[in-house]
């Protein structure tokens, strides 16, 4: 069994006060209903009922646990470089509706802590995207170009104020950085102050048509006139979201510090492998988080190989102190770099709305998606609809499916806390063995499509290699496209 530095967790879901919504029983009636209880749907939902709607919002485990609150939590429009790139591909236009978007969705959030008190460490901080390649200085001086071009405040530095060696950054003065848990946790108290009702532990299985839309769960119905799908990957949507972007996963640590400015600021580096570094605080004192280079979900074979590597990287080169908290977490790309959001059909699916494909840069774009979306469902149109538009082309070759790296001869080759995957004939089992020796099967075969899982060696997780699903050790689900779990299966 792999011995890993750190607890397994989230520093900022470790640190935010635990939530206690019901669960839904029964059938009930919402004018719209939000789908996911992350930084998307949160935002959606509040902006409705700031306008007195009614709003149901199902979340299938728990507000704010997941890709929100497992980020790094930087609310900046920095989005490493890509104000250069966007120009040359979309153009001007669109490029100045992103940067437009994302400085509304981060002045959003500043502005509802602000408003609703909300205690998530909020701190203003500037951000730095850096080069260790002198070689690449120049793409740091065209984005800074682009940048200024858009309006946006943006400075060269020759080099970042990190303690290891760069050779150039691009620096957004007068962004900032939470905790996102918290964040959610009270943006969540904000909508049902605003009557709004939020169920946790409710997670749709189903969504069809009925006279209007209707959500399944496990012990209830809720039918409303909208409907908004803000699981991160849909888990159903009127235009197919698998092709259109592909699952990318991190490992992140939280390690602690004894200097709360050990680095200041919020960094990323734009060489191969990519880092990000911010800090942040807990009960005990100040940690530095780090972030691991991206991988494709269910990919990789040995994901705890990564958690070493970023281990004795921050060891190497940052003042940090020993690990404290470790964890995964997955987003997904997009072929042009812009998320998908909107209504994507409205004459065949009225009232259908979705958001997915962030990119890793969720928290303002997420917040801005939300934004919108409320205003479509007032009824109102938006600047940002034809950016995020989810049916604008994209190219097919873009998705790229993976296999199984889990396969193994038998269950003798299953060591005590590790998993593998049995190939009988048609059949394919996902088997674990715990710590006493024993041994739990469930299928392989993941819900949403049938790919062959693979055994995520240190979060415990049977992860999809294909649209990115996530199963716990026991088949439950945690992360969609998937709606439903891993059956149990014989060996
Ligand atoms: C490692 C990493 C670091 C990142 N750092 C940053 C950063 O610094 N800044 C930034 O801007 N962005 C960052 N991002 C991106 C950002 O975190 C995400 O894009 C954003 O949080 C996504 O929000 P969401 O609401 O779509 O997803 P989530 O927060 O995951 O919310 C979706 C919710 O839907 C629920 N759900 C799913 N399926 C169902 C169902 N069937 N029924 C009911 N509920 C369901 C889930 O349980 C979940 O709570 C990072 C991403 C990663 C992977
Ligand atoms: S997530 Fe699509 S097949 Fe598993």
């Amino acid at each position: 069994m792999i011995q890993l530095p750190g607890k397994s967790g989230s520093c900022w879901t470790a640190t935010a006060r635990p939530t206690a919504y019901p669960a839904l029983e029964g059938s009930i009636h919402a004018e719209t209903l939000v789908v996911g209880a992350g930084i998307v749907g949160l935002t959606t939902a509040l902006r409705l009922c700031e306008e007195g709607r009614e709003v149901v919002v199902l979340e299938g485990l728990r507000v704010g646990g997941q890709v929100t609150g497992r980020s790094t939590a930087k609310i900046t429009t920095q989005h490493a470089l890509i104000y250069r790139h966007l120009i040359d591909t979309l153009g001007f236009d669109l490029a100045q509706d992103y940067a437009d978007a994302n400085r509304a969705g981060a002045t959003q959030i500043r502005e509802w802590a602000l408003a609703f008190d909300i205690a998530c460490d909020l701190e203003e901080k500037s951000a730095y995207t850096y080069t260790q390649s002198p070689a690449r200085r120049g793409e740091i001086e065209a984005e800074a170009e682009a940048a200024r071009r858009l309006g946006l405040d943006a400075d060269i530095l020759d080099r970042a104020p990190l303690p290891f060696d760069t050779a150039g950054a691009l620096l957004f003065p007068d962004q900032a950085q939470f905790n996102p848990a918290m964040y959610l946790t009270g943006l969540a108290e904000a909508v049902t102050a605003r009557g709004g009702r939020i169920f946790e532990r409710s997670r749709v299985r189903h969504i069809g048509e009925a006279s209007r839309w209707r959500a399944v769960t496990d012990n209830g119905t809720v039918h409303a006139e909208h409907v908004v799908v803000a699981t991160n990957m849909t888990v159903k949507s009127p235009v197919g979201m698998a092709n259109r972007t592909q699952p990318r996963s991190h490992v992140a640590m939280a390690f602690r510090v004894d200097d709360p400015l050990a680095v200041d600021g919020m960094f990323i580096g734009i060489d191969d492998p990519t880092r990000s570094i911010r800090m942040g605080r807990d009960a005990e004192g100040p940690f530095l988080v780090a972030l691991g280079p991206k991988f494709n979900t269910g990919q990789d074979g040995d994901v705890a190989r990564r958690f070493v590597e970023l281990d004795n990287w921050a060891k190497a080169n940052l003042p940090v102190g020993e690990a404290v908290w470790r964890w995964c977490n997955e987003d997904y790309d997009t072929p042009d770099r812009v998320p998908y959001a909107g209504t994507p059909d409205p004459e065949k699916a009225p009232g259908f709305h979705i958001a997915a494909g962030f990119n890793a840069w969720g928290i303002s774009n997420g917040t801005a998606a939300g934004m919108m979306i409320a205003e479509l469902i007032r009824g109102r149109s938006s600047h940002w609809q034809k950016l995020y538009d989810p049916t604008r082309p994209y190219p097919e070759d873009f998705h790229r499916n993976g296999d199984s790296q889990s396969i193994v001869a038998g269950v003798e080759d299953i060591a005590p806390g590790e998993g593998g995957v049995i190939v009988r004939g048609e059949e394919k089992i996902a088997a674990w063995r715990d710590e006493r020796g024993e041994l739990h099967a469930v299928s392989a075969a993941c819900t949403h499509k049938g790919c062959t899982v693979t055994w995520n060696n240190a979060e415990r997780s049977w992860d999809c290699p294909c649209h990115g699903s996530i199963f716990a050790a026991d088949g439950s689900v945690i992360h969609g496209p998937a709606r439903k779990p891993l059956p149990p299966a014989q060996l």
